[in-house]
C-alpha cells in the first residue's frame, strides 16, 4: 500500500502508522504530501482493523510548515481556486484518534498539523511556534482558531504576534501536548499508549472524540444534548453488551467495534 512520495505508512497491530517523509526540507508539507496525509488517514479511518492513527515526522522535524517555495508565487485567487485549506478540514474530521508523535521542529502548518489530532506526545527537543508572522503572513490552516481555543487569547497573541517558540515543556505547561518522552522511546511510548486505546471499545472512542470536538464548539447545553444522543446510541452496540457482560462475569471484554 505504501507507494506515496513524501509519506511512508505501515501497520503495527490494530495501528495505522504514518510517517512524513521530506526530511531534507524538514517535512515541509506541499501540497502533494497534503494529500498523500488525507489519502492515508481515510483509509484507515475506513479499514475496521486499524484503531488508532500515528503520525509522526522524522529526523529534525516533525514538520517545519507548509511548503514556502511552494507558495510563494502563488495569489489569494490560485488559494481560492485551489480550495486551499479543504484538505486540512478533512484531516480535521477523520473519525478514529490520531496521536502526534512529534520531535524537533512542528512550526507553522506542521503545527497546526499536530493541533488536527488528537493527542500530542513529544520528545525533550520539541519545538512548537507559529513564524508565519515573520514571514508576512499569518496561519491559515487554523493555527489562531485552535491554538486559541486551546490555550487561550493571552499566549495566543503573544505567540502569533512574536513567531516565538514555545519549547516541549511549555506546551505541556499550558495543556497543548500530553506527555514529553526522550526521543529514543518516544513512538514505543506512543504505541503503548495507541494499544491501551486501541484495546478500548472503537464505538466509544469513536463518539467520545465526536462529543469533545463539538464541545470545542458548542455553548454547553447543545453540547449536553449531543453527549446524550450519543451516550443513549452506544446502547444499540454489542460492545456494550459485551463490557457491561464482562463486567459482570469478572472478565476482561472482548470489543468488536460493532
Ligand atoms: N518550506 C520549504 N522549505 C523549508 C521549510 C518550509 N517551511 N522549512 C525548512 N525548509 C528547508 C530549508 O529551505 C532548507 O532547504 P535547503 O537545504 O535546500 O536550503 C532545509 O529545509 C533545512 O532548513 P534550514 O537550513 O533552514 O535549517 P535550520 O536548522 O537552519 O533552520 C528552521 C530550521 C528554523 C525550521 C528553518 O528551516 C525555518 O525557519 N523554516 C521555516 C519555518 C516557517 O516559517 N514555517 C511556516 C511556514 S508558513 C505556513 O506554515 C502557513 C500555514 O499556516 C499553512
Amino acid at each position: 500500500i505504501n507507494n506515496y512520495e513524501y509519506i511512508q505508512t505501515s501497520i503495527e497491530g490494530r495501528i495505522g502508522m504514518i510517517a512524513l517523509n521530506r526530511p531534507d526540507v524538514l517535512n515541509a508539507l506541499n501540497r502533494t504530501m497534503v494529500v498523500e496525509i488525507l489519502s492515508a488517514m481515510e483509509s484507515f479511518d475506513q479499514d475496521e482493523s486499524i484503531r488508532v492513527i500515528i503520525l509522526s515526522g522524522n529526523g529534525r522535524a516533525f514538520a517545519a510548515g507548509a511548503d514556502i517555495e511552494e507558495m510563494s508565487a502563488d495569489g489569494p485567487i490560485d488559494f481560492e481556486l485551489l480550495n486551499q485549506f479543504k484538505n486540512w478540514d478533512r484531516i480535521a474530521s477523520i473519525k478514529k484518534p490520531i496521536i502526534a508523535v512529534v520531535q524537533g521542529f512542528a512550526l507553522g502548518g506542521g503545527f497546526e498539523l499536530a493541533l488536527c489530532c488528537d493527542l500530542i506526545f513529544a520528545a525533550d527537543d520539541a519545538t512548537f511556534g507559529f513564524p508565519e508572522v515573520n514571514l508576512g503572513v499569518m496561519p491559515g490552516a487554523g493555527g489562531t482558531q485552535r491554538l486559541t481555543k486551546l490555550v487561550g487569547k493571552t499566549k495566543a497573541m503573544e505567540w502569533l504576534f512574536t513567531g516565538k517558540r514555545i519549547t516541549a515543556n511549555e506546551a505541556l505547561q499550558f495543556g497543548i501536548i500530553n506527555s514529553i518522552f526522550a526521543k529514543e522511546i518516544l513512538i514505543e511510548e506512543a504505541l503503548k499508549a495507541g494499544g491501551m486505546i486501541a484495546s478500548q471499545a472503537p464505538l466509544s472512542i469513536r463518539f467520545i472524540k465526536e462529543a469533545v470536538l463539538k464541545a470545542v464548539d458548542t455553548p454547553l447545553e447543545e453540547g449536553m444534548h449531543f453527549e446524550r444522543k450519543n451516550f443513549y446510541l452506544l446502547f444499540s452496540s454489542e460492545d456494550q453488551k459485551e463490557g457491561m457482560r464482562a463486567f459482570i462475569e469478572k472478565r476482561n471484554p472482548d470489543f468488536k467495534g460493532r
